[in-house]
This record gives C-alpha cells, structure tokens and sequence, in this order.
C-alpha cells in the first residue's frame, strides 16, 4: 500500500512533477523508424504530457516539436513538411528539426525576430529502427543512448511492436515484474500453451527473491520442479520505465517492455522480442506480426489495431481492445478457453493493468507475499525520487549507458544453489553472445 502522496509522485509525468523530471533525465525510444518517412505527414504524439509532433524532414532527420507553434499557437501537426523543415499553415512560419526558425513570410525582410524565435524541439538519435527523444535538462549535452542489447543486435534479430494502452504506465509496469500472474491469468483451460505447463505443475506460489541493482531491481521467483531442481525465472526492472522477461523453453526468445508514459493515464507500450546471436525463426517473426490463431500474443498484431483520427497523440497505434469494451472480455469463452474469458496474452496483461480507474488509488490494496517486486521497485523508484530531490543524485543509468547491458534469465539450478551468484554471470548482456545456459 502507498499513500496518497507516494502514488501521486510515482504516477504523475507532467513537466515540474517529481517522477516526470526523473523521466526526463533518459532517453525515450518513442516512434518506429519506418512509419516517419521523409516529408511525409507530421504525426501526434504525446510525451511526458506533453503535447509533441513528430516528423522527418527532407534529409531524413528526425524531429520531435512542441506541436503550439510558437507564433500564436496553431498545431503543427497541420504543417507543411518541406524542404528539410516544418512550414505553420497560419502564417507560414517555418522551423527546422532543430527548432530554428527558417522562414517568417509575413514578417518584415528587416525583421530580427527570426533570429530570436524558437520552436521547442527536443534531440533525437535513431538506432536500428527506432527513434529516440532526450527531453531532458541538458538539451546541449544529452548523455549518450543507453547501451541497450534489443536495440543493438541486427535488425533480423528483434521484433518490435508498439500499441497505446489506457492506464498510468506504473500500473503496466508492475503487470510485467509480477509473475505469480501468469499461470492464473495467462492460463487457457483447453490444454494449449507452454504457460499451462506451469498450471499443470500446480505450483502457483513461486518464492520471490529480490535485489537492488545498479540499474533497477532483479526479481526472482523459484519454482519447485522436483526434490534436486529449482526453476528459476529472473525479471529485470531497469530505470526508469524498461521491463526485461527472461526466455522460456519453447520461446527462446528475451522480451521486454519500454512503458513509457504519454501523460499520466495513457502509456505508450514498446514490446521487443529478440534473440542474442541469430535471426528470429521466420515462424516466430510470423507469430508475432500475426498473432496465433487470429488471437494476440505478448505483441499487438498487425490486425488488432483501431486507428484513430491523426488528431489524436499515437493515432495508429490503438487497439481494438479498450476499457470501453472490455477488452473484448467474454465471459462464455472462460468455460472452455481462456481462464481469465480475456483474448489474447497481452489482452488479459491490459486488462487487468488498466483495472478500473487509469490511475489506480493504491491506498485502497492489499498487497501479499507475492507482491514482493512491486513493493521492492516501488520503494527503489520512492528513494531515488527522494535521492534526486533532496541530494541532487542523478539516478544510475541516466549517464552511464553500459548500466543497461542486462538480460533477464531463467535457469534449473540445484536445490541448494544461491540465485544471485548461480545466474550473476548470465545476467550481464555480451553482444553478440549466446545464454550461456539452456532456457
Ligand atoms: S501560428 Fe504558426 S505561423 Fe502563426
Ligand atoms: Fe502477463
């Protein structure tokens, strides 16, 4: 349980809030390369609850805009992309990917004012495939892009989907470092799926272990598989927003999460499945683009989204499952299918994340053994909240990019063996190097 103040600074991203100045110290991955092409439409999109516009110009650069122009204040999503910058369709003011004024038609040719306006424009760097904004405190300067593995191997190697979900990004992020969820919400009832094998095995009370890191929070749970052997499954919570979920057998992928917030009830979900050291099958890429079945994996599908008008912040990047249907819940199908009548593995994560309120008052819970990550990384993100507030300490992996070089693991050890020194080795991402164990 939280109170009142600790969910308000956990939950609230907005500029000059406490949690949103930390977001604001990293970089965030926020658009696919793909979908911003050279002097094509300008899109919505919101940051941070800020309201931004993104777009490439002619040269292929990538910007990320205040979408209020800064004349008098008309969207920028309406401008005209051209000729390597952003043209305002009120007056024709016209800014490049740096936020330098170019052009102010109206204005007299003596004018200074050209010299001295500004669009805010914040950096930003791509990396196999992905754009990235730094909208932090030293616009100048930023700290290098985080040494992050999904975003560093080849591009045939890593799956990457996006989909806005209607809920603060906490509540996502603790769906994900929360795995005495999965058999029970994630269980089917018609005897599919390698998840049901966990059901199958009854152990539904793992044993949580966790550990403060230099980058965030390991949290391990250890299953009992029989009297010698322990399977250990170790989730990564990195700052200040990045999810890591260790593979599994039959899925010998590493996945994760990005639940970067677009303002304080609505999260921008970046999903990455890759493996280390070679492509992904052609099947895999195919089940993930495709969902299995015409259902939805961990990654939104090519066919569950619902786009919007381009008004809207991420427009294409809506889903068809929403609270305002219920995620498409449908309670007949809990008979014979789905434990939890929810369709789809990310489906039933969205929906129980979003639960009944966008930003879910956490002095009403009621939290219990299983909940040891969540209360762990709650109070790692409250002492650095406090840490950068009252001593002025950057939290770690804000500067130091190799902080993120970590991979989630999942292991049989021998009953005796100690976690934390059995997986250590494994925990630390190599490019370009397998496991080193066998999921
Ligand atoms: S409001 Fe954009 S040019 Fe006037
Ligand atoms: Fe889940």
């Amino acid at each position: 349980m939280l109170s009142q103040e600790q969910n308000e600074a956990l939950t609230r991203v907005g500029p000059a809030t406490r949690m949103g100045d930390v977001f604001r110290l990293f970089w965030i991955p926020f658009y696919p390369s793909a979908q911003l092409i050279p002097d094509g439409q300008p899109k919505r999109v919101k940051l941070l609850g800020e309201d931004l516009v993104a777009f490439r110009d002619s040269a292929g650069q990538p910007g990320l805009m205040a979408n209020a122009c800064p004349h008098r204040g008309a969207p920028l999503m309406f401008a005209r992309n051209e000729e390597c910058g952003l043209r305002c369709v009120y007056h024709g003011w016209k800014f490049d990917v740096t936020g330098k004024a170019m052009d102010l038609p109206a204005e007299p040719a003596r004018s200074r004012l050209k010299d001295r306006v500004r669009a805010k424009a914040y950096p930003c760097r791509e990396r196999n495939g992905i754009i990235w904004a730094y909208m932090g405190p030293n616009p100048e300067n930023p700290p290098s892009l985080p040494q992050i593995e999904w975003n560093l191997v080849p591009e045939e190697n890593v799956f990457v989907s996006f989909r806005v979900q209607e809920c603060n990004w906490l509540q996502a992020l603790e769906g994900e470092i929360d795995s005495a969820h999965a058999p029970i919400l994630h269980g089917r009832i018609d005897n599919q799926g390698a998840i049901n094998e966990w059901v199958a095995k009854k152990d539904l009370q793992p044993r949580f272990k966790c550990r403060n890191q230099p980058f965030g929070v390991s949290i391990a749970s250890c299953r009992e598989i029989d009297e010698e052997t322990r399977y250990w499954r170790v989730n990564q919570f990195m700052l200040p927003f990045w999810t890591l979920v260790p593979p599994q057998s039959k899925f010998p992928e590493l996945s994760g999460h990005a639940w970067i917030p677009m303002d304080d009830e609505n999260t921008l979900c970046l999903m990455f499945s890759y493996t280390p050291t070679a492509p992904l099958y052609p099947r895999t890429r195919t089940l993930l683009e495709e969902g299995h079945n015409g259902r939805e994996t961990g990654h939104a599908s090519r066919d569950c989204y619902a786009p919007k008008p381009p008004t809207t912040p991420y427009a294409d990047f809506w889903t068809k499952f929403t609270p305002d249907n219920g995620y498409q819940f449908d309670y007949a199908s809990q008979r014979n299918t789905w434990f939890s009548g929810l369709p789809g593995l990310w489906v039933q994560d969205a929906g129980c994340q979003s639960g009944v309120m966008p930003i879910y008052d956490r002095t009403q819970e009621n939290l219990g053994t299983s909940d040891a990550g969540i209360v762990m990384t709650r109070r790692y993100l409250l002492n650095m909240l406090a840490n950068y507030r009252d001593r002025g300490v950057c939290p770690p992996g804000a500067d130091q990019p190799e902080t993120y070089m970590v991979r989630a693991v999942s292991m049989h050890l021998p009953a005796d063996a100690a976690w934390t020194e059995a997986c250590a080795p494994f925990m630390r991402a190599k490019l370009g190097a397998d496991f080193g164990y066998t999921p």
